[in-house]
């Protein structure tokens, strides 16, 4: 009896949204086998079509943090509400509203489905293939264990880079710190001054006991500010800084062989980036630390490997290595920073929260250096170069999607990035 009355309200509907922004995706029986996947966008930012307890969502698939990739995420349940979470760094959007506890946001899109489809409220055509170029590079899943118990050459460690590239070749992460520490030392007080050049390893070396993050397998979270929570936070945090480590190491010995204008590298862009492998390192050796006072460690967790895709896009170019590791990435940190130490503080844990305090300054500094060095090489080179326009072009080229507000002005001042430098770079409201 009903039956016709559908038909007709279906082929109604269809007729709506020919004519709207409501965009076919596909057959529900099919897409709902994934809970996590990428729509290509013809025109705009990829989206990321997900699925759980049977009903569809849509949100921007390139994170609102440092733009990792949606798709590779986890639905996991949140105090009730599903959120997906990024498998670069842990943070959490809300299904629904985008939003993060980080204080970010994604944008959503509407979803509905009619007649057996899933259909996506946005302007532009979508499709489950890409036929662009640019797709992702495939995701770092598996990374050299290790090969620190390497001999080394005594006649050519007096050279930093020598050590920059034992320290890329050590897994264990506290063996990672204290050689960081140590090579720190001798290149301040000048036991080391020869920069040299060694060819640092495509990825660095991880621990075999870390297990990687399994995309797609689902997880509850505790409530945020549960012991249990704050751990993750911290677990992902550490991680984070192990990876810091290596990027410094990574820019001085990948650049060593640099020149501007035909000059090599001046010292004190080694001193530079010397103090950010040693500030990263006390970073990671703080949050690790305080992984252990609250009864975990690092390696508890699983981790994701995908943070060095950056350092493997960049690694053909100093100036895009600065503009994306440490001119958008870390200067991204400013922005989230400051709300998790807040989370931190509000839960009484005043212990973490110092913590992040003390790295949040630090991570100024970096943010300031990367700035310092992209604009000396710049003006330096020879015919010189406008600095914000090729910065401009760089993150176009290198980052994928747009910058996403919320900013923190105050802390990328601090540092030198003033809004013309980034502001640019969001997304136009359209
Ligand atoms: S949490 Fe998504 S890129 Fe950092
Ligand atoms: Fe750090
Ligand atoms: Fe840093």
């Amino acid at each position: 009896m009903g039956e016709p009355y559908k038909r007709e309200l279906v082929e109604e509907l269809r007729d709506v949204v020919r004519g709207s922004n409501w965009q076919c995706v596909g057959e529900v029986a099919l897409l709902k086998q994934k809970k996590c996947q990428r729509v290509f966008v013809e025109e705009g930012e990829d989206l990321v079509l997900l699925h759980t307890a049977g009903k569809f969502y849509a949100m921007e698939a390139l994170c609102a943090h440092e733009g990792g990739p949606l798709d590779d995420g986890d639905i996991e349940d949140l105090d009730g509400r599903a959120v997906v979470v990024c498998p670069w760094h842990s943070f959490e959007f809300d299904l629904e509203t985008g939003e993060s506890s980080s204080g970010l946001k994604q944008d959503v899109y509407r979803v509905e489905t009619v007649g057996g489809e899933v259909y996506i409220n946005i302007a532009s055509d979508v499709s489950l293939y890409s036929n662009r170029q640019d797709r992702i590079p495939e995701e770092i899943t598996t990374v050299p264990s290790s090969s620190s118990g390497k001999v080394c050459d005594p006649a050519d460690k007096d050279s930093l880079t020598y050590w920059a590239v034992q320290i890329l070749n050590t897994a264990d992460p506290d063996n990672k710190v204290s050689l960081t520490e140590q090579i720190g030392e001798l290149w301040r007080s000048g036991e080391i001054t020869a920069v040299g050049y060694h060819k640092p390893p495509d990825q660095p070396c991880r621990d075999p006991q870390l297990s990687v993050v399994d995309p797609g397998k689902e997880k509850r979270r505790g409530r945020g500010g549960t012991l249990s929570s704050r751990i993750t936070n911290l677990h992902a945090l550490a991680n984070i800084e192990q990876w810091a480590i290596d990027l410094a190491w990574d820019i001085i010995a990948r650049f060593s062989g640099d020149s501007v204008a035909g000059q090599p590298l001046p010292k004190t862009f080694f001193d530079d980036f010397v103090k950010v492998a040693c500030d990263e390192a006390k970073h990671y050796s703080l949050i690790s630390t305080r992984l252990r006072d609250l009864g975990s460690h690092f390696g508890s967790q699983p981790v994701h490997n995908g943070l060095w895709q950056t350092a493997s896009e960049t690694s053909e170019s100093l100036l895009a290595r600065l503009a994306v590791v440490h001119m958008v990435h870390e200067a991204r940190g400013l922005d989230v920073q400051p709300h998790t130490l807040e989370k931190f503080a509000r839960h009484g844990d005043e212990a973490s929260a110092k913590v992040l305090e003390v790295v949040y300054e630090e991570e100024i500094t970096h943010v300031a250096a990367g700035l310092k060095w992209f604009t000396y090489i710049c003006t330096n080179s020879n015919p010189t170069k406008e600095c914000i326009p090729t910065f401009h072009e760089l993150v176009r080229k290198h980052f994928r999607g747009y910058l996403k507000p919320p900013f923190n002005f105050e802390g990328r001042e601090s540092a030198g990035m003033v809004r013309e430098w980034y502001l640019p770079l969001v997304k136009p409201i359209t």
